[in-house]
């Protein structure tokens, strides 16, 4: 038998999906999380945002969280940077990786972080180089990929644009962020096929929210196009908070559970990331957003009261 083919997952429930929650934990409580989510098999996760506290309350103190992560656990904590400001507090606090975040709509990026996509690009272009001198990777984001919540459509030509610009800018990975989760699996598909024209489709990453349910059959189709490498949120968390009504991403439990399920290894113990949102969600005082992580609560509670 041909072994399992492998999926990165990219764990963001600490930072995209705590950053939309109302309640704000303490990095105590987010240190945990992390700490709970790397014991289930986790490699990678992001872990916090250098941003500015009056904009993202919720990450504040990531400087503190990423303090108090093993260093030499193997697993690679990551944190979103908007700036050269950003990635100096990332790398004081010993992050080995950071994620850069353009738009490809205007609208979105003035919205998000106070300039053009243009201007984006010339705060990046500092941190990148900052960043290969201390040979810290450095991950982009292209948000609305499938869509702005300012501007209605984007064109596929125009997010492929932007995703090459990234690449092009030294950023190893390209993560496809459909902010508002309005896309859908063939507009997915368009939209791959066009940025794999620019880029190879093996730097790009599927980050999708689910609004509308249409997260896990745009992962599937991204999945058929080659992709393999997908950001989750556990229990579904979070949304964006420049993005108005949009909702968390695809749940890592429905991710995982897509994944094993089509043969596809990931390394991640699905049980044990369930276990995690069931605690986070309560913690949260929210209801837990992951129907897979909700089946399998049900089905551990019935194992024990057959
Ligand atoms: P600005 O006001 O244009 O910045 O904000 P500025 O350079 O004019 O500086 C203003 C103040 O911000 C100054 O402080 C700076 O020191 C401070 P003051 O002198 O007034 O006291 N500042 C900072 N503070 C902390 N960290 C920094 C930093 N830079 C400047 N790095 C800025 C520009 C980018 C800072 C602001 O717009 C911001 O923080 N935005 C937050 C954006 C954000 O985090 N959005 C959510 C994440 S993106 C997302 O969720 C989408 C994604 O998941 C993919 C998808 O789903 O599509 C990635
Ligand atoms: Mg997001």
């Amino acid at each position: 038998m041909a072994p399992a083919q492998a999926v990165k997952v990219f764990e963001v429930g600490p930072r995209d999906g705590l950053q939309n929650e109302r309640q704000q934990l303490s990095v105590a409580t987010r240190v945990e999380l992390i700490g709970a989510l790397a014991a289930s098999g986790l490699q990678h996760i992001e872990a916090g945002a250098f941003v500015s506290p009056r904009w993202v309350p919720q990450m504040a103190g990531s400087d503190e969280v990423l303090r108090q992560l093993p260093g030499d656990d193997g697993v690679n904590y990551t944190a979103l940077v908007p700036n050269l400001q950003g990635f100096q507090a990332a790398q004081r606090a010993g992050c080995r990786e950071v994620a850069v975040f353009a738009a490809a709509s205007e609208a979105f990026s003035r919205n998000n972080i106070n300039c053009s996509i243009d201007e984006s690009f010339e705060r990046f272009a500092p941190v990148l180089q900052a960043a290969k001198q201390a040979s810290v990777r450095v991950r982009g984001y292209v948000s609305c990929v499938l869509g702005c919540p300012f501007s209605g459509a984007v064109a596929p030509e125009a997010v492929a644009e932007v995703a090459r610009r990234l690449y092009e800018l030294g950023c190893y990975e390209i993560s496809l962020g459909d902010t508002i989760g309005a896309g859908r699996p063939d507009a997915t598909a368009r939209l791959i096929e066009q940025c794999a024209r620019q880029l190879p489709v093996t730097a790009l990453a599927g980050h999708f929210h689910d609004t509308w349910g249409m997260a896990i059959a745009n992962v599937h189709a991204a999945l058929a196009l080659g992709v393999r490498t997908f950001d989750s949120s556990v229990a579904g968390l979070g949304g964006c908070p420049y993005s108005p009504g949009a909702s968390g991403n695809v749940a890592t439990e429905e991710l995982l559970y897509l994944l094993h399920g089509l043969g596809y290894s990931t390394g991640v113990d699905l049980q044990a990331v369930a276990r995690v949102g069931v605690r986070i969600s309560a913690e949260l005082g929210i209801a837990n957003r992951s129907r897979a992580g909700l089946a399998m609560a049900a089905r551990s509670a019935g194992e024990q009261h057959p």
